[in-house]
């Protein structure tokens, strides 16, 4: 199995990005219950003939779309460590929760935040967010919100983002119980960055209505368009108001390992929150999501349960607190931590820094390759390492559309597609570390060859469904 798995990312290039699921092979996945035992031989024969083949494809370095890294052999290899001890990092007195606490010491030094601070493996950003919406909601509110709920209140909690920020922010808002609607979408500028006019002109509304502003969330590198805020300014926004300041790094926020990119994220070091993916620019395998928070006790605070059978302790296992559960709200964890430690460690801080220079290099050379040839046109700005563009047509909507889906279902690139001014856009994310050059005019050369069919027929069938 483990020789499998080093054949296949040693050999990805060979393969295509992805391939459209044939009927049967889904079949093989709607068998009832096996109530008897079958030999391991048997069941890895399926997954390399069933599975495998068909998985998105983010380790090859075609693909582009959405915002997926690319793993390592480094990061596949912990993981099989990490199962093999079959580690709970929920807590107790055990070094598997000492190495999440050398990730967060790094993530603190990262990010210069305190030693105070605060910092936990999540899922994902999309958790990593709720956590931040949650301990917000105590400084807001304080820590009787967790008993009596927010309608005891009294004055309606309301937070800010762009419109370029990632969905998962309202959904924080809707599950923390302070409804979707109470986050107000704040129009972007010309560089897809909030706009800080507004913003304050919102805050200074809502105030004179009897609201209560208390969270801001800025993002470092949007989904989109890869954008990032003027988080110096909105840091001072958010001081001057007293709003908690948040930022949803996902995969922005590692460009702090890059020295060339990193003052691009200038003011990140004052946010109250950081919360982003080693799953993402961090190439560690998935999921890697993590929270920071500046204030590590408000955390706590916020999490932590009095229940006799999670008591502490001074000595035996149940010494060591406080433990990772008292910091979210999952008990039974994983040992993420380990493969990123291990990725950290065997790659070193500088060379990972290196590889996300490189990915927005990438970038600007995709971006100069489309300014280059006349049939294709760019959409927004190149702020880090996502392209959006579009091939000229008079249907354009539709003819690229089409375009995205014959490049995923040609195997020979894999972006994805989003919507940038109201215009329909080929959205390539260059977040692999095996992506080079030759990925990129990859691309470029299959979006004009499927772009040009349109052209010279017509009446080639667009489907929109
Ligand atoms: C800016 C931003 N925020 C949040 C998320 C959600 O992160 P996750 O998929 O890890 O939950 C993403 C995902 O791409 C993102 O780009």
């Amino acid at each position: 199995m483990l020789d499998d798995m080093l054949d296949y990312t040693e050999q990805i290039r060979e393969r295509p990005v992805w391939q459209p699921i044939p009927r049967h092979v889904r079949e093989v996945f709607r068998k009832p219950l096996p109530r008897k035992p079958a030999s391991l031989e048997s069941v890895h024969a399926t997954f390399l003939r069933d599975i495998l083949p068909f998985a998105v494809g983010n380790a090859h370095p075609g693909f582009m779309g959405w915002v997926h890294g690319g793993g390592t052999p480094v990061g596949m290899l912990a993981e099989m460590l990490a199962a093999g001890l079959n580690a709970n990092v929920g807590g107790r007195n055990q070094i598997p929760v000492e190495v999440e606490r050398q990730v967060v010491r790094w993530v603190r030094e990262l990010f210069h935040f305190p030693d105070t601070a605060s910092g936990l493996f999540v899922t994902g950003t999309s958790m990593a967010n709720l956590i931040a919406v949650l301990v917000a909601r105590t400084a807001a509110a304080g820590v009787g919100v967790r008993r009596r709920g927010i309608a005891d209140i009294g004055q309606r909690l309301v937070a800010y983002t762009s419109a370029g920020a990632h969905t998962c922010i309202a959904q924080a808002m809707d599950l923390a119980g302070l409804g979707s609607d109470a986050l107000r979408i704040i129009p972007v500028n010309e560089r897809h960055q909030i706009a800080l006019g507004p913003l304050q002109e919102r805050i200074a509304e809502d105030r004179s209505a009897g609201l209560r502003p208390f969270f801001v969330a800025a993002t470092a590198g949007t989904v989109d368009t890869g954008a990032v805020d003027d988080l110096a300014a909105v840091g001072r926004i958010a001081e001057r108001e007293k709003l908690w300041f948040h930022v949803d790094g996902a995969y922005g926020a590692l460009a702090m390992l890059a020295p060339d990119i990193a003052p691009r994220l200038a003011g990140i070091e004052r946010a109250a929150s950081v919360a982003f993916d080693f799953h993402k620019w961090g190439q560690v395998p998935y999921d890697a999501g993590f929270v920071l928070v500046r204030y590590g006790e408000m955390h706590y605070q916020t999490f932590a349960s009095p229940a006799t059978y999670l008591r502490r302790e001074s000595r035996g296992m149940a010494a060591g607190s406080p433990w990772p559960c008292d910091f979210g709200p999952d008990l039974s964890r994983g040992f993420r931590a380990l493969k990123t430690w291990f990725t950290i460690q065997t790659y070193g801080a500088a060379r990972l820094g290196a590889m996300i220079s490189r990915t927005c290099a990438l970038a600007q050379y995709l971006k100069e390759s489309i300014e280059k040839e006349p049939a294709l046109e760019l959409l927004a700005p190149v702020a880090l390492n996502i392209v959006c563009f579009r091939f000229r047509s008079e249907r354009a909507d539709e003819v690229n559309r089409n375009i995205v889906a014959d490049l995923q279902e040609s195997g020979l690139a894999a972006p994805s597609s989003t919507t940038v001014n109201g215009c329909l856009a080929i959205r390539a994310a260059i977040v692999n570390h095996r992506t080079n050059r030759s990925d990129i005019d990859a691309l470029v050369r299959a979006t004009l060859a499927f772009g040009s069919a349109y052209v010279e027929r017509p009446s080639r069938t667009l489907r929109n469904d």
